[in-house]
This record gives structure tokens, C-alpha cells and sequence, in this order.
């Protein structure tokens, strides 16, 4: 799939871009500060709704607007569909497909699929679990949309769960007695969506790994072997009184891990209610990452730890373009500013790779920081004025 159209009101530093795009590869060349990220930016966030570099909406109105208009033509198999979103901060986002409003916007998601590559992916081995969970599931929503359902479900549960464990804990305190009835309801919820969405990020990882071991030996020249796995609360939790953790294969199964997950929250109870906190669950799970057998994280060298994140994403872009999950349409590839941060075999291995797709989209602020064999269109930006050189 390719964008053929963006139009951009009020977004970032533009109060109106209109720009064509052509399938193949565009370089948006320009100094630094002047919008090429904004850009590319708005197609990321059309694809998943979360920003590359921020995680508050807020910053991606512009300065002193309403709210924002991302709208993009999107050229699937020969169909042209156009995709809308209007961003207001603080509030729900709106969509609408081909003009007509959508009843929940998360409907559009899946209908355009990117992987972007940036240098704030060194995150994912450097950086909180936060952001490797935020991965597997915007990998996840692009594979299974109707997951996108699933994963909000369950955030607003554990709000709510939350919010329900804070006062139990304040009733406590105070000598009374806390609800511990509707708290099972709460149980029940979180355990019912908080399984779905382990067993699902499971299977995913499970098609995953075996493309971020080839990724890795690719860029890294096959030093180390990678590794990855799901580290789920849930069985650390079990796990503490010395019992085995189960490995990975139970997790797949969506009604084991609703009764462990029901187990360890009853097991917790009186921590939760404690902390206010809801301390089991896949808003508490990590992905693991390992190399040669030792945890990315800590051990692995700058370099290393550049192949890996480099690997996570291109094994993204191998699921995505294979067909294990029904997945159809090859995803827009943006590279943003990634190829000053590169030594000069990843660099050549991400060229190599991303030669072959369908649309790729560079954004440099050097023209020469991009390899030769990715040569193709070119987008000079300076401040709002976007102008298409060749
Ligand atoms: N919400 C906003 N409202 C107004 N301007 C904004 C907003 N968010 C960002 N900007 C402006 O956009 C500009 C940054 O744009 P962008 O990050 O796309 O630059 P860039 O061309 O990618 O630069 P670099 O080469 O340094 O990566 C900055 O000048 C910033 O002040
Ligand atoms: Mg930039």
C-alpha cells in the first residue's frame, strides 16, 4: 500500500500542508527544524494513533489551534480509500472513512499500515518496558484491528480497578470496611480482557521472534544470537512462593490465563489494596530482550543495542509483509533521520532492506546522509512551504 495524498490542518508546525506522494522512495530533505518529521509523523499517527516521539497528544496541535486534521489518501490494491482524524487535545479523536464520520475512531486503524524506524526505537533495549509493551501492541492492533477494542477495554478497567483499590485501601486505613464485591467484578473484568490480550501478544511474538533472529544476524553480521520473550506479572506473581513460572505455551491459552490471572489477584488482594495499584496483568508484563544469552538491557554495547532495536523493526516489516496473520497490504516504511545515527554496514543493510518496498519515506537534513541506491523522489521542506523537487 502507498499514501498518495496528505493534507495536514493545524498539525504540528503547519496550519495547512498539501502534498503528492508517489509509491517508490521520497527523501524530505531540509535544516533542521523546519517540519520533515511533522510530516511523516502525521502518517504514523493515522497508522496507530501514537505518535513516534511523544506521548501526549497534546503537542501535536498546533501551537494555539483547536485541534488538528490529518487526512491521507491511501492507495491499497489499486483502492483508493481516504482516512481522516481530527485530533482535539484532551479529547476522543474523530474519524472518518471516504467522508463518512465513523462511530468510533478506532475503526480506521489497520486501514493503513506503517513501520516507522527512528532513533528513539534505541528506547525499546535502553529504555522502561512501557515502551516495548507500547510495540507489541500497536504491532499487534496493525495485525488483528479488532484487537485496537481489546487493548482500550482493558486499559479503562484497570483505571477503574485502580481508582476502586485506592479508596478500598483509604476505607481501610480510615477503620471501615472496604467493597470487596464490586471489586470481583473488577476481577473479572480485568482478567477477562487482560487474558486476551497476553494470549494475543503471545501468538504474535511467537510469529515474531524467528524474524528478529534473522533481522539481527543480518545487521549485526551474526556476533550474537537475539532473543525475545514474554515476560508475564501474571506468572511471576504464581512464581514467588518457588513454583515453576510455566513457560511460554500456557500463555497462549486465553481461559488459562483468566483463572491465573484471578488467582493472583486474590492472591494479592491485600498488596493491591494496599499500594492502590493493580500489580498483575499485561499492564505490568515486558518483553525480554537478550543477546548471547545476556539481557540487552545493561549489557549490550551502544552498537548492539542499535542492530537490535534496527531488528525489532524490520522483523516488524517481515511480519507484516507475511502472510502468518492474514496480514494483507504491505506497509508505508518511514525512516526518520535514521540514517545519520547508523555506521555504514546497518545503514547498508537497511537500504538493502527497504529497497524492495512498496513506498518508503525518508526524512534527512542532509540529502547525502542517504544512501545512493535509495534514490528517488525528493521533498524539499523549509518551514511550511513543501516543494517537490524531483
Ligand atoms: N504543536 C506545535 N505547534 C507549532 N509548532 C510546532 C508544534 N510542534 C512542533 N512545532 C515546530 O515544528 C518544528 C520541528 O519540526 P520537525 O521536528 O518536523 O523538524 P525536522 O525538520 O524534522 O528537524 P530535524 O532535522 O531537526 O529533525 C519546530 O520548529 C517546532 O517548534
Ligand atoms: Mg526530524
Amino acid at each position: 500500500m502507498y499514501v498518495s495524498d496528505l493534507a495536514l490542518t493545524d498539525f504540528r508546525s503547519y496550519p495547512e500542508a498539501l502534498l503528492s506522494l508517489d509509491p517508490g522512495i521520497t527523501a524530505f530533505v531540509g535544516p533542521n527544524g523546519q517540519g520533515k518529521t511533522n510530516l511523516v509523523e502525521a502518517i504514523g499517527y493515522l497508522s496507530t494513533f501514537s505518535s513516534h516521539r511523544v506521548a501526549s497528544d497534546a503537542a501535536l496541535v498546533r501551537h494555539g489551534a483547536a485541534r488538528a486534521i490529518i487526512q491521507a489518501r491511501v492507495v491499497r490494491e489499486e483502492r483508493p480509500s481516504v482516512l481522516e482524524l481530527e485530533l482535539v487535545s484532551g479529547k476522543a479523536n474523530r474519524a472518518r472513512l471516504n467522508r463518512a464520520p465513523l462511530p468510533r475512531a478506532r475503526e480506521l486503524l489497520g486501514m493503513l499500515r506503517t513501520v516507522v524506524f527512528a532513533p528513539e526505537d534505541l528506547s525499546l533495549v535502553k529504555g522502561d518496558p512501557d515502551g516495548r509493551r507500547r510495540f507489541a501492541d500497536e504491532l499487534l492492533v496493525l495485525l488483528s484491528p479488532k484487537l485496537a477494542g481489546v487493548r482500550s477495554d482493558y486499559e479503562r478497567v484497570v483505571r477503574q480497578r485502580n481508582a476502586l483499590l485506592k479508596s478500598a485501601g483509604g476505607a481501610r486505613r480510615g477503620g471501615g470496611s472496604a467493597d470487596l464485591r464490586t471489586l470481583d467484578v473488577w476481577d473479572e473484568k480485568a482478567a477477562a480482557a487482560g487474558a486476551q490480550l497476553i494470549a494475543a501478544r503471545v501468538g504474535m511474538l511467537r510469529s515474531l521472534r524467528p524474524h528478529v533472529q534473522t533481522a539481527y544476524e543480518r545487521v549485526s553480521s551474526g556476533q550474537s544470537e537475539a532473543e525475545v520473550t514474554y515476560r508475564a506479572s501474571v506468572q511471576q506473581a504464581m512464581s514467588d512462593d518457588g513454583g515453576p513460572d510455566g513457560g511460554e505455551e500456557p500463555l497462549t491459552n486465553p481461559d488459562l490465563v483468566e483463572a491465573q490471572l484471578l488467582e493472583a489477584m486474590s492472591k494479592l488482594r491485600p498488596k493491591e489494596i494496599e499500594r492502590g495499584v493493580s500489580l498483575v496483568g499485561p499492564h505490568r508484563d515486558d518483553l525480554e530482550l537478550r543477546l548471547g544469552g545476556l539481557p540487552a538491557k545493561g549489557y549490550a554495547s551502544h552498537g548492539e543495542s542499535w542492530s537490535l532495536a534496527l531488528a525489532l523493526r524490520l522483523a516488524s516489516y517481515e511480519l507484516l509483509k507475511s502472510d502468518d496473520w492474514q496480514a494483507d497490504g504491505e506497509p508505508v516504511l518511514i525512516l526518520d533521520d535514521v540514517f545519520a545515527e547508523l555506521d555504514n554496514r546497518r545503514r547498508n543493510r537497511l537500504a538493502e532492506v527497504v529497497t524492495g518496498a512498496q513506498q518508503v519515506l525518508i526524512t534527512s537534513a542532509v540529502a547525502e546522509d542517504v544512501p545512493e541506491e535509495l534514490d528517488g523522489a525528493r521533498v524539499d521542506v523549509m518551514g511550511s512551504a513543501v516543494t517537490r523537487v524531483r
